[in-house]
């Protein structure tokens, strides 16, 4: 047991106990930033005279070696200390003697952990937001090489009306594009730094926290010491983001597995993303897309178990909030293993055109142009959506299609049909007359995907600035 209290007790903490309340087996995932945020701390603290350039230099010069040998695999972060906290300032204790001392001068491990969750968090957006763009990219490749293949959409999954698969993807787009922006608001609301805030009431030391937290990036220092150490409001907002990442990352899949199923044929997933039956030689499954659907259950558990414990905190710091730590680890690599895989599937993915467009002309996807063709002739709109649910139902009895009706058989129906009605419900037509924004006509997609490119340049520059910024 290795641990930085025990001046007030009298006795051994309990071996069960000892190991209840230790956080380090997953907590020494921060250790990178537990180093970063020390070396901020006691550069402030030279720079306001409370620790001298002779301790200071010796600190960082301690943790730069401890950072190295573990990273090296010469020093391994054990299980005999209580936390990440208690590792790092124990080893530098051993290392350098005295001045290691003082590192803790001003500081508690409720404005630390604060602040490593931050530093951590920070940098997991990014690396997210990074994932996000790929998948964005492979999306707006699709789409331009899609403006003319033609699908069915769907309502209540039953075929409705016309579309293309550019317009189809870009959908997804789009809710990968507001993922992206939640991500980008949830870093600029947390990029406050918490350290100084002490145990929760700041502290009599002179300390400068507006340089300490321009030193790591941040906007600027935190505005309530209590808060500092209480709020986990960020991580909440993180695991709510995630949660939307995997619902649409689900709906997605949900499709990609009903798009492969023997009855569609709309896609083929590729060999190197599939997997095959134990019995069933035949079988080639869609895991994947099953497993990305899957694994959402477990990133919106991480955010209800978060909104669980914070509930009944008082103020400020309370343990329940080492709590807040195994589950968003879990969330966060959960989520960015989806997103690799996922667009590595998705990018290798066979997109089966002609039995798309089959599917298209079949199921009278082209009743609404239909009816609007009679509107065009002046048929009221009411009038027209009864003529043409005649229309169907003949050709159901027939078993064929509006198209393949004969002129004769349409106007015993209505005598308002005349020859243009077979270019009117073409599925090119049906398509191509659909050109206001958003639509799926060719002209309206293009600019669509023009702006999205645009919007896609400015993330990567975004992100690559935010890399520069915090290192
Ligand atoms: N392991 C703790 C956590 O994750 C670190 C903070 C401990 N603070 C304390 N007062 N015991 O929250």
């Amino acid at each position: 047991m290795a641990q930085l209290w025990g001046g007030r007790f009298t006795k051994e903490t309990d071996d069960l106990v000892y190991r209840f309340n230790a956080s380090i087996h997953f907590d020494k995932r921060l250790f990178e930033q537990d180093i970063e945020g020390s070396i901020a701390h006691v550069v402030m603290l030279e720079k306001q005279g409370i620790i001298s350039l002779e301790e200071k230099d010796a600190i960082v010069k301690g943790l730069t070696g401890i950072r190295t040998d573990v990273e090296q695999g010469s020093l391994s972060i054990t299980d005999e200390f209580e936390d990440i906290h208690s590792f790092v300032e124990a080893k530098l204790i051993e290392r350098i003697g005295d001045a290691g001392k003082k590192m803790h001068t001003g500081r508690s491990r409720n404005d630390q952990v604060a602040l490593d969750m931050k530093l951590y968090i920070r940098g997991e957006v990014l690396k997210i937001s990074d994932c996000l763009q790929d998948l964005m990219g492979t999306l707006i490749s699709i789409m331009e090489n899609n403006l003319t293949t033609y699908m069915p959409g769907f309502t209540h999954l039953q075929k409705a009306q016309p579309t293309t698969l550019a317009h189809h993807m870009g959908a997804y787009f789009e809710m990968f594009k507001r993922d992206w922006q939640r991500l980008s608001d949830i870093y600029r609301r947390m990029n406050y730094c918490p350290l100084g805030a002490g145990a929760f009431a700041g502290t009599t030391y002179p300390l400068d926290r507006a340089y300490t937290a321009s030193l790591m990036g941040f906007e600027g220092p935190t505005l309530n010491s209590m808060d500092s150490v209480a709020d986990r409001d960020y991580i909440i907002e993180l695991l709510s983001a995630l949660s939307t990442i995997m619902m649409h990352l689900s709906r997605f899949s949900e499709e990609v597995i009903i798009w492969n199923s023997n009855e569609y044929r709309f896609v083929e997933i590729d060999d190197g993303f599939s997997t095959g039956s134990s019995i069933m030689p035949q079988k080639k499954n869609p895991d994947i897309a099953e497993l990305v659907r899957g694994k959402t259950g477990r990133v919106y558990g991480a955010l209800v178990s978060i909104l669980t414990t914070m509930k009944g905190i008082p103020l400020a710091y309370n343990k329940d909030m080492q709590e807040d730590k195994e589950v968003t680890f879990d969330a966060i690599e959960t989520v960015k293993n989806c997103l690799v895989l996922f667009n590595g599937m998705l990018e290798t993915m066979k997109f089966n055109h002609p039995v798309m467009e089959q599917s298209a002309m079949n199921g009278f996807t082209n009743a609404t142009d239909a009816a609007d063709y009679l509107v065009g002739k002046g048929v009221p709109f009411r009038d027209a959506h009864g003529i043409i649910g005649r229309l169907v139902l003949y050709c159901l009895e027939k078993n064929t299609c509006i198209d393949k009706l004969s002129i004769r058989e349409l106007q015993a129906i209505s005598p308002v049909f005349e020859a243009d009605i077979y270019d009117a419900v073409s599925l090119k037509t049906c398509v191509e007359k659909r050109l206001t924004i958003g639509a799926p006509g060719q002209e309206a997609m293009k600019e669509v995907i023009r702006i999205n490119k645009d919007f896609l340049d400015a993330c990567r520059e975004k992100y690559m600035n935010n890399e520069t910024d915090h290192k």
